[in-house]
């Protein structure tokens, strides 16, 4: 006769020392240590801040404010032809250093020159060049093209008074219906005498 193997089963017993054995100490060290570490943990982290306050800054908040840099703006735009050290390539672009147009007492013509371009014969220090300096009325906000205007006259040698952005406002306003670049001397000689 034979019994459903499941009631074999069921009959077993634990062993008797296997039933009594206690958790082990150590185990539950462990616990009452993860316990207290958790109950620490939320204590020590706990700020009186709501969270559902947050945090209100938006990306505007970091941003730094744009200050037109005048080095950069050269080093950009102006020194494929006049070069790194303003002194431009001999007969082909003249020099930025030491140039009666960057450092006359008034820095209008300079702003001129670069609002609308030079195309002609020009006389820079005595030499003559004959090629093409594109405009940048359309491309420098006052802001910028006073930040150039002030770098180049401040660099190379050069130390002549700064300007702002609301002089090249009034420049621009006053050439706007300059539609073609300068042409060379013939053109800007004149603005050179005050
Ligand atoms: C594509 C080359 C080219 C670039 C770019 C250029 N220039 Fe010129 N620039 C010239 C040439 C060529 C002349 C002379 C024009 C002539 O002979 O009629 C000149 C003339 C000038 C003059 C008057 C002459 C002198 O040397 O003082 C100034 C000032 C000047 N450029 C400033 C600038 C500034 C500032 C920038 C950048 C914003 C600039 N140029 C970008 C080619 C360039």
């Amino acid at each position: 006769m034979t019994e459903p193997q499941f009631t074999q089963q069921q009959r077993e017993q634990p062993e008797p020392e296997e039933g009594s054995r206690q958790v082990p100490a150590l185990v539950l060290t462990i616990i009452a240590a993860l316990f207290i570490w958790a109950v620490y943990y939320l204590y020590a982290d706990y700020s009186p801040m709501p969270a559902f306050l947050g945090d209100k800054r938006v990306a505007e908040d970091f941003a730094v404010p744009a200050v037109a840099d005048g080095g950069q703006l050269y080093t950009a735009n102006c020194v494929a032809c006049h070069q790194a050290g303003g002194n431009g390539l001999p007969g082909v672009f003249p020099p930025l250093s030491g140039s009666e147009w960057v450092d006359a007492p008034d820095p209008g013509v300079l702003i001129q020159i670069i609002l609308h371009g030079v195309q002609g014969p020009l006389t820079v220090g005595g030499a003559e060049y004959n090629g093409l300096m594109p405009h940048f009325h359309d491309k420098f906000s006052d802001q910028e093209l006073a930040a150039i205007v002030n770098h180049i006259r401040t660099s190379f040698g050069n130390s002549a008074p700064k300007t702002d952005a609301a002089y090249v406002a009034q420049v621009r306003e006053a050439s706007k219906d300059q539609t073609t670049p300068w042409k060379g001397d013939e053109d800007l000689r004149p603005l050179l005498q005050p």
